[in-house]
């Protein structure tokens, strides 16, 4: 028998103010997406920003249908985006923000399983971390690459 232990890293910041400036731009520029969020039934809205290499920001929101299940995510619809429309751009950096009735949510906005995913899938496709920022009331939280958001991910080296 053999007992690992894993360790995941994250910064907190007070505020947005204390964060390095690429970061609070990026994080401005989410916040500024999730008012384009579309999402009438669970009145959550998420905004997504990417930095790309090229240092064009990407930005998405949640987009919500009546059937509950066709919906996506904001991260995924930046991402996707950005995959398609730059497929020769890695991602640098992702910020994360979400607001429901009382404004931004208190605890960091954490991207669900599928986007974490997909965040491993990006990074292993242009062979480079990404920056992971997400937006709380009461803290902001900053990873470096998605291993700290999904470690054991299933990878295309997986499929080998
Ligand atoms: N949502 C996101 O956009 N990103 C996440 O990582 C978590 C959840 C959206 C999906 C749905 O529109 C709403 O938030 C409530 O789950």
């Amino acid at each position: 028998m053999r007992r690992k232990e894993l360790r995941i890293k994250v910064c907190e910041y007070d505020a947005l103010e204390e964060l390095p400036e690429s970061d609070q731009k990026l994080l401005l520029a989410a916040r500024k997406a999730s008012n384009n969020a579309y999402a009438p039934y669970s009145k959550f809205c998420v905004g997504a920003a990417l930095l790309l290499e090229n240092g064009e920001i990407i930005a998405g929101s949640n987009q919500e249908n009546a059937d509950f299940t066709d919906g996506l995510c904001a991260e995924r619809v930046a991402l996707f985006y950005a995959n398609s429309t730059y497929p020769d751009k890695a991602v640098k950096a992702i910020a994360v923000t979400a607001k429901n009735a009382n404004g931004i949510v208190e605890f960091p906005a954490q991207p669900c399983g599928s986007c974490r995913q997909v965040l491993v899938e990006t990074e292993v496709r242009y062979s480079k971390q990404i920056r992971i920022i997400m937006d709380g009331q009461k803290y902001i939280q900053v990873l470096d690459g998605a291993d700290n958001l999904l470690p054991f991910a299933f990878k295309p080296s997986d499929l080998e």
